[in-house]
């Protein structure tokens, strides 16, 4: 270390990796939150004396730095209103929706996008502040798009990645962004900008030719410096993974086996069991996955009691309004479902409006025959890379929507277009009829591609690119 409250490596993310824990009588804790993202950078937090700036998730409070399991965390302060405009507004309500295809209609306001100036000022400043003299700054996701040319500009000598953990949208929709100049300005302030797909890095590289006429030639951008020479950005794709190994040693614990057993008990050992599991998100698909279901039950191709779908849908952004809106019409879709299809005994649909921890999330993918992924647009899907990590047992088919990143390396799921309902329901019956054998095979090549690219290949990978690009410039 530099100096006590300085650092070489930072990551900047809109959250913190902990949560905040107020016990009854009031003392305050911070638990680690589960996120991939952690997981994969702990080691090289540790190794590389590193910090993390973030909000702590909750409005009005300060918090100041503290170490949890080793890594610094640094907090910035977010007021009731600044969640308001910048993080529900901003954030959710338009970067979310226009960055996803537009399946919910983006909102634009003015004032919600000063908000996310000044919001993201604010993060660059306190990683300006923290920063050691040529340290490399990793900036994650659409929350922060503003702060790699708001902390070149204060600080020149720093390395700055970004990398967008959602898709970016062709030019056609990202067009409509009031400030799509400013956007694509801020994100130039990085010397690596890192996507989920190829596409999303082609998508990228011509809003840039479109907006500012910069000249491509990938991966690289040839950006002027204001002084008649020009610098180069590296725009590519980075597809982000999970700790393959971290979900397999889980899996393999006796006690989760018998835990996923005892939830194919407790549904009443149907042939086959259904899973969705999701973020309660619009982009999820959640809807298309329970009409084909709904369907299937209808047309009697499936039978409540022989098959049981089980989703878990986790709380959400639950202020937004497309978001209340989501839920009321996926629970009263579940309500009907269930009323007109279950039995006193057995439910056609287990629906859980909750988060779990990770041990009973692997019990439920190793109780699951079939996963259903269907994301209308996804920037990877990494339940997907989750369920067949767990699966060491070759078991268990994967139906995923094409238009999830997982869907660029996962080519030996079932993968289909969730917005053909048809289409759907063909792919969701072939998954529970599929014989032993060709699951054995999908799985097997699944695994091996799940296992080439894990979480801490692709940090390394996007570390390597930083350095590389350091020692150039
Ligand atoms: C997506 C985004 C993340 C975000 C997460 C949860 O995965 O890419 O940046 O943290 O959703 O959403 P939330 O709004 O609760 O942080």
């Amino acid at each position: 270390m530099t100096d006590p409250d300085l650092y070489d490596f930072i990551v900047v993310s809109n959250r913190l990796p902990v949560d905040r824990v107020v016990d009854p009588d009031g003392t305050e804790s911070w638990r680690r939150s589960p996120g991939g993202l952690v997981t994969a950078l702990e080691p090289v937090m540790r190794a590389s004396d590193g910090a993390w700036i973030g909000w702590a998730g909750a409005p009005d409070i300060d918090v100041e730095p503290f170490t949890a399991d080793e890594i610094a965390l640094v907090p910035v302060r977010l007021t009731a209103l600044e969640i308001e405009r910048y993080y529900e507004g901003f954030s959710n309500d338009t970067l979310w929706p226009l960055y996803h295809d537009v399946i919910a209609p983006p909102s634009f306001h003015r004032e919600w996008w000063d908000s996310y100036v000044e919001v993201n000022q604010r993060f660059a400043d306190a990683s300006a502040r923290v920063a050691a003299p040529g340290a490399t700054v990793w900036v994650q996701d659409y929350q922060l798009q503003l702060v790699p040319k708001m902390l070149r500009e204060q600080r020149p000598d720093l390395t700055i990645g970004f990398f967008n953990h959602i898709p970016f949208p062709p030019y056609g929709i990202y067009a409509q962004l009031p400030w799509r100049k400013q956007v694509i300005e801020g994100l130039l302030g990085a010397d690596v900008i890192g996507f989920q797909r190829v596409a999303d890095a082609g998508n990228f590289s011509r809003a840039v030719r479109r907006l500012y006429g910069y000249a491509t030639k990938a991966p690289e951008i040839r950006v002027p410096d204001g002084e008649g020479g020009s610098r180069t950005v590296v725009a590519k794709a980075f597809p982000i993974s999970i700790d393959v190994e971290g979900f397999e040693e889980i899996a393999r614990r006796p006690e989760v086996q018998a835990r996923a057993q005892q939830i194919r008990d407790e549904l009443g050992n149907p042939s086959t069991i259904m899973l969705g599991v999701d973020r309660l998100d619009y982009t999820k698909g959640i809807r298309h996955r329970l009409k084909a279901f709904g369907e299937l039950l209808r047309d009697g191709e499936l039978r409540a009691g022989e098959t049981v779908l089980v989703q878990v849908a986790s709380p959400s952004r639950e202020r937004v309004e497309a978001y209340m809106q989501l839920r009321d019409e996926i629970e009263l879709t579940v309500g009907r479902l269930n009323g007109d299809y279950a039995t006193i005994s057995q439910p056609a649909i287990s629906y859980l409006h909750h988060g779990y921890p990770r041990e009973e999330m692997v019990a439920l993918y190793l109780a699951a025959d079939v996963m259903l992924v269907t994301a209308l647009r996804d920037g990877m899907n990494l339940v997907a890379k989750e369920y067949v990590a767990c699966r060491h047992d070759e078991g268990g088919a994967l139906v995923l929507s094409e238009f999830a990143g997982a869907a660029d390396e996962l080519k030996n799921a079932l993968l289909v277009n969730p917005h053909d309902i048809d289409g759907l329901k063909e792919a969701m019956l072939q998954a529970a009829r599929m014989s032993s054998r060709e699951r054995t095979t999908r799985m097997r090549a699944l695994r091996r591609r799940v296992r080439e690219n894990d979480v801490s290949r692709w940090s390394q990978s996007f570390i390597d690119a930083m350095r590389h690009a350091g020692s150039r410039g």
